[in-house]
């Protein structure tokens, strides 16, 4: 991993293999252009017929500048100065984050060029180049040609204008960093072959990583969960070799006293559909039905690391979805944690069966709030699309903050209705509900199915089945597990520890 330093110096006098310099759209200079006194960068940049649009950019090397410092300047296009936020950011050195990671030392003006918060333009820098760097390999033997060298990256300055305060700099940098490698890691978890990325080998990660971080971890066998009643996760596991398991996550960040904010993740291994089995076009994409526990496993990862002064626990269900001999049946009935039955229409709706039982479990500790992340529905992808996440819960409050955590980070979210007259389309003839709704409406009924489960709990659920995956390439994410919502979801947690907490 790369080191992140922080400095006020002059662009120009900074030693490094590259800087990294913002244009905007005219081509107009961004902060450090006009340090570079030896050569008009500004009219090289024009005479490539480049006028700072997004994406446009120019590498002039040094061939012996006066005053520069550096061997190669990058010339990034930002696109119109005006619409540029921490995200153009992000995504702008992300693009680019495979090329900067073959140079050892980077430097860059980036954090000055939304010209907004010093913190969110460091930490939007330091996650740009991290993440755009990300690459998934360990599959790879090493005996095609195909596998990608070695990143060379080593040093990287974060360079600040005069006045800027280089402690909140160097905090922001280490925000960037710590979620950064949280989102790596939930990537790698979710771009993992289901054949060894298992229940179990999810819970061992998880005991593995509260150990390294320190939090408090206990995973449930599948005996124990026999005896806690955790029916749904049983149920879903059953047709499988693979054991279901039940990771519990517990960060002390605050006294025992303060209600504690609860995390729950759907961690479907691999979702076949059971004996309401899918098609085969695609079915391949299910290694990522897990995407949610990733999320929540790599936000506490994160929470653990930034200390907030907040208290945060997380149960996250795992199970493999596989039809077989064994295999729940449409026409069972599986009794919940807390004792709530539910009629499996579909064995293929198993994400909201195994949720049920960990937001149960967690409503029973009186948390101030619960938040659940899953890719539970194809429907939430047609109302939404791939790259937002939707958001359904019981309280006004808590979706606001949700959406507004997401925005911050450039995760977006939106709200759909948990609609209470479509309550009665997850009514049951023989359980107390039923797993399905009908065919329009899944993403909302699948909320509502979870609803049931919380109690008087303030709560927000994030059906992340668009953007938990990508299907092909973007800005700062390869073809595979992007990591959404890690990043929401520290800064929400982040965002609960500087307020007062209430009691219950
Ligand atoms: N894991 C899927 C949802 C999903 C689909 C996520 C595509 C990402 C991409 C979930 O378990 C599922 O199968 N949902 C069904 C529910 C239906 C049977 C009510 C769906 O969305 O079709
Ligand atoms: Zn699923
Ligand atoms: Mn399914």
């Amino acid at each position: 991993m790369a080191t992140f330093a922080c400095s006020t110096d002059a662009p120009s006098s900074i030693r490094a293999d590259v800087l990294v310099l913002p244009v905007y759209e005219g081509p107009e200079a961004g902060p450090g252009v006009r340090d570079v006194m030896g050569v008009d960068l500004l009219a090289l940049y024009s005479a490539a017929k480049l006028k700072g649009k997004k994406g446009e950019n120019l590498l002039v090397p040094n061939t012996g500048i006066a005053g520069l410092a550096a061997t190669s300047v990058l010339l990034v296009g930002l696109g119109k100065r005006g619409e540029v936020t921490t995200d153009t950011l992000r995504r702008a050195i992300g693009k680019v984050g495979p090329q900067l990671a073959k140079q050892a030392r980077v430097a860059t003006t980036f954090p000055q060029a939304a010209g907004r918060g010093i913190e969110d333009g460091v930490q939007a820098t330091v996650e740009g180049l991290l993440l755009g760097s990300y690459r998934f390999d360990r599959y790879k033997s090493g005996k095609g040609d195909d596998v990608p060298e070695k990143p060379a990256l080593k040093d990287v300055t974060l360079l600040g204008s005069p006045r800027w305060n280089l402690h909140a700099m160097k905090e922001a940098a280490t925000r960037g960093e710590v979620v950064s490698e949280s989102v790596a890691w939930a990537r790698d978890l979710v771009n993992m072959p289901a054949i060894d990325c298992t229940p179990d080998y999810l819970a061992k990660q998880a005991q593995k990583m509260a150990k390294e971080v320190g939090l408090e971890c206990k995973v449930w066998s599948e005996v124990q969960l026999k005896r806690g009643g955790f029916g749904g996760i049983l149920g879903v596991g059953q047709g499988s070799v693979n054991p279901p398991r039940l990771i519990e996550l517990r960060y002390k960040g605050a006294a025992a006293s303060q209600a504690p904010i609860a995390l729950s993740g759907k961690g479907i291994s691999f979702d076949s559909g059971g004996l309401s089995i899918k098609p085969a076009d695609g079915m391949e994409w299910m290694k990522s039905d897990m995407g949610g526990a990733a999320s929540i496993l790599a936000a506490m990862k994160a929470t653990a690391r930034l200390k907030p002064k907040v208290n945060v626990i997380a149960a996250v269900p795992s199970a493999e979805n596989m039809p077989s001999g064994s295999a729940i049946r449409p026409g069972d009935v599986l009794v919940h944690r807390g004792g709530t039955t539910s009629e499996v229409l579909n064995t293929d709706a198993e994400g909201r069966l195994v949720l049920a039982d960990a937001l149960a479990y967690l409503a029973e500790q009186k948390p101030r709030v619960i938040l659940d992340t899953a890719t539970l529905t194809g429907a939430c992808m047609v109302a939404l699309g791939e790259e937002i996440f939707g958001v359904m819960g019981n309280d006004r409050g808590v979706i606001r903050n949700v959406i507004a955590a997401g925005e911050a980070v450039g995760e977006q979210g939106w709200e759909l209705p948990l609609w209470p007259r479509y309550r009665k389309l997850i009514d049951s003839e023989v359980a107390d509900i039923k797993n399905v709704g009908k065919r329009w409406g899944g993403a909302i009924t699948a909320a509502l199915f979870l609803s049931e489960f919380v109690g008087e709990t303030p709560w927000a659920h994030l059906d992340i089945a668009g953007p938990a995956f990508a299907e092909k390439a973007g800005d700062y994410w390869p073809k595979g597990g992007t990591g959404v919502p890690v990043r929401t979801l520290v800064r929400y947690v982040l965002s609960q520890a500087e307020r007062p907490t209430r009691r219950r």
